[in-house]
């Protein structure tokens, strides 16, 4: 689904991605770990044609989309939830869902259907301004708005970042629910131990670069991700 092949990445003269390759195949959920400032959300910016790379390619189903712009990709079946979450604050629920369908004005209304039947809180809070929800709901609202592009590829950046346990365990069940159901995901996270749980793969960053790979499973075990991201 998803070749990125040695990317170099720069902001100024700050090298942030080095020879970094990577692969998500479809049906996968690929894990992305790595500490802060390792260059997680650099490569998801640089894969989503945010940023870009000095060298190499990326291909998305076969296609080099390595100069394509940012909003076209949409269209091509990738979405990105960003750190932060980035929803549109003044606006309602249903205003912010309806703006993740701007590629796809065919069948909103059933998008909606199933986004509200996997998100029901946001059914319920569909009329209520963005800004005022929870952190849980706004992570919802960032990934139910991501859904209603009806993405192939689903990248998330650290989707469990300043939720409550209780939080971090319903959007990890909702990624799990969302692979089930054959979207591909690629998941940046600090919660290394949660996202290696659920990850067929995985890839860990360390200063730009990808210092280890494995199953999921195989990371899980291995001394040096026990020492460097599960505590011991
Ligand atoms: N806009 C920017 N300008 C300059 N340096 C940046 C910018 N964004 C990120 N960096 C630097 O690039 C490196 C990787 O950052 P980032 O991809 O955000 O890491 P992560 O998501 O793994 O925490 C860090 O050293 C960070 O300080
Ligand atoms: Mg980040």
């Amino acid at each position: 689904m998803l070749k990125v092949d040695n990317i170099n990445v720069y902001y100024g003269k700050i090298h942030a991605l080095k020879d970094v390759s990577l692969e998500v195949k479809e049906g996968e959920i690929v894990a992305l770990i790595g500490a802060n400032g390792a260059g997680k959300s650099t490569t998801l910016k640089t894969i989503s044609g945010l940023l870009r790379s000095e060298t190499g390619g990326i291909t998305l189903l076969d296609e080099d989309i390595s100069h394509t712009d940012a909003y076209k990709l949409v269209s091509k079946g990738m979405a990105h939830v960003p750190e932060g979450r980035r929803i549109f604050l003044q606006m309602t629920v249903l205003e912010n869902l309806e703006m993740g369908a701007y590629t796809n004005d065919k069948d909103v209304k059933e998008k909606l259907a199933d986004v509200f039947k996997r998100f029901p809180r946001l059914e319920h809070r569909k009329n209520q301004i963005a800004g005022t929800l929870s952190g849980g709901e706004q992570q919802m609202l960032a990934m139910g708005r991501a859904l209603m592009s009806n993405p192939k590829l689903l990248m998330l950046d650290e989707p469990s970042m300043g939720l409550a346990p209780i939080l971090v365990q319903q959007i990890f069940d909702i990624i799990k629910e969302l692979h089930a159901a054959g979207t591909t995901i690629l998941l940046v996270e600090q919660n290394a131990e949660m996202a290696l749980a659920i990850a067929d793969r995985a890839y860990v960053l360390e200063s730009g670069r990808i210092a280890l790979s494995g199953t999921g499973k195989e990371l899980a075990k291995s001394d040096a991700i026990k020492k460097a991201y599960l505590g011991g």
